[in-house]
């Protein structure tokens, strides 16, 4: 038996979806813990692409998928998805696909006041999803949230609704300066969903730790990056939840005695979207060729994902931060043909080389990267699956970053699909 959280060790999108798609192979259970549909997963299976935003990648791989009680859903999202699957030949019955009751729902006033509020902010705003995570958290904290256990009893949701919008209206109308929402299409909308959802609806902790007792394994999937963690990232360009992986316990309802090992996910060069500072950036060609031959581009906004070189201080941070055991590379040969790669080994700020990443946002905005240029390698890695036939300097990059991490490399990724991958460890085995 054997319990494993992969996460993010970057700004988001480092390649998840493929990983985690990888390895639910090993596992019964595959679980998501944080954030909601601010996410996106790209999947490739026999050359058709699926991406979900809320389902946990397992899915296409006939696991049980759970929804833990970290998470923010958009209701309408989870049931376009399920619809979507089904279309494509994956119906999802509620035995495969569970939902915590404690969850929280993302309202259309959470939406409106995401969008809202970064048109107030101007340039300074943070560069959101627009989903209305953040409002759907603040209201978690402040204890005026929905959970899924209120949606579906119909009489304290109306209840609740009408007390909430009273305070949603008044500041979306009167700060804002934007428009009011009525109880009652809300109330007709939502109660569609909760019929359609309550067969998914479960006390998702219970049934997780069930799966713990009877040997099953479990996979939990991080989403977002550890850089978007709302304690630990670069606040306060960063998301509602915690990314990091310590917070699989507290958004699945498990105890940290359950987990056996962090895999951190890396791609081999950095990409962050929406705002904020970002040391290792390459505003030049070089850039632009990666963000190109990368299709960095944002699966939930379709954003143009900003691009650099990899960043060692950060990743060291990240290893610190998630406690992880191994990593996997991802998209290595999106670096192929380039003569010359870099990778920041320190940053220098006034002066001073700093070997920790900084928490204040000015410093880190004033940090000069402090670079070690590694020769490039010419040939394609694509169809590469073992890690001695990589082109030397491949191999040589690689065997860089973990000295760099202090940590081993379980697997590279060199290329979309499944089969384009190298494995050396199997972090299930
Ligand atoms: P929010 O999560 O929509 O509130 O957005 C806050 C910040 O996190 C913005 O900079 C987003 O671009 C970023 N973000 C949220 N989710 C992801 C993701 O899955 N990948 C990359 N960035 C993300």
């Amino acid at each position: 038996m054997s319990n494993i959280v992969i996460i993010g060790t970057q700004w988001g999108d480092e390649g998840k979806g493929k990983i985690v798609d990888l390895l639910a192979e090993y596992a019964e259970n595959v679980v998501r813990f944080q954030g909601g549909n601010n996410a996106g997963h790209t999947m490739v299976v026999n050359n058709r692409q699926f991406i979900s935003h809320l389902v946990p990648s397992g899915i296409l791989q006939g696991k049980t998928c759970f929804i833990g009680n970290g998470l923010v859903v958009d209701p309408a999202v989870l049931i376009e998805e399920l619809d979507d699957l089904e279309k494509q030949g994956f119906p999802i019955p509620p035995d495969k696909l569970k939902i915590s009751e404690q969850a929280h729902v993302i309202m259309p006033y959470h939406r409106r006041i995401d969008h809202a509020r970064e048109i107030k902010k101007g340039k300074n705003k943070i560069g959101t999803t627009g989903r209305g995570i953040g409002p759907c958290y603040e209201d978690k904290a402040t204890r005026r949230g929905i959970r899924f256990v209120d949606l579906i009893d119909p009489e304290f949701f109306k209840d609740r609704l009408s007390t909430i919008l009273e305070e949603k209206n008044f500041y979306l109308t009167q700060y804002l300066q934007s428009e009011s929402f009525e109880p009652q299409p809300i109330l007709d909308e939502y109660t569609q969903y909760a019929d359609r959802l309550a067969p998914y609806i479960t006390n998702v902790s219970a049934v997780i730790n069930r799966c713990i007792k009877s040997g099953q394994n479990i996979l939990f999937e991080g989403a977002q990056g550890t850089y978007l963690d709302i304690d630990h990232g670069t606040y306060p360009y960063v998301t509602s939840s915690n990314t990091v992986a310590g917070n699989a316990c507290c958004g699945a309802g498990v105890g940290p005695t359950a987990i056996d090992s962090v895999v951190g996910i890396v791609k081999a060069y950095t990409t962050r979207v929406g705002e904020g500072p970002f040391p290792t950036e390459l505003s030049d060609e070089t850039g632009d060729a990666i963000q190109k031959k990368g299709a960095e581009f944002g699966a939930t906004t379709g954003r143009k994902r900003r691009c650099g070189w990899l960043d060692a201080v950060m990743l060291r941070n990240a290893m610190r931060l998630n406690g992880v055991s191994g990593t996997v590379i991802t998209k290595l040969d999106v670096l192929d043909g380039q003569e010359s790669l870099k990778i920041c080994t320190g940053y220098e700020a006034d002066g001073q080389r700093l070997d920790e990443f900084p928490v204040s946002l000015k410093v880190l905005a004033d940090c000069l990267p402090q670079y070690e240029a590694l020769p490039g390698w010419a040939e394609s890695t694509s169809g590469i699956r073992r890690f001695e036939d990589l082109p030397f300097n491949a191999q040589r990059y690689l065997e860089r970053i973990e000295e760099l991490t202090e940590t081993p490399i379980y697997i590279v990724s060199v290329g979309p699909g499944r089969e384009e991958t190298i494995i050396r460890k199997n972090p299930f085995d």
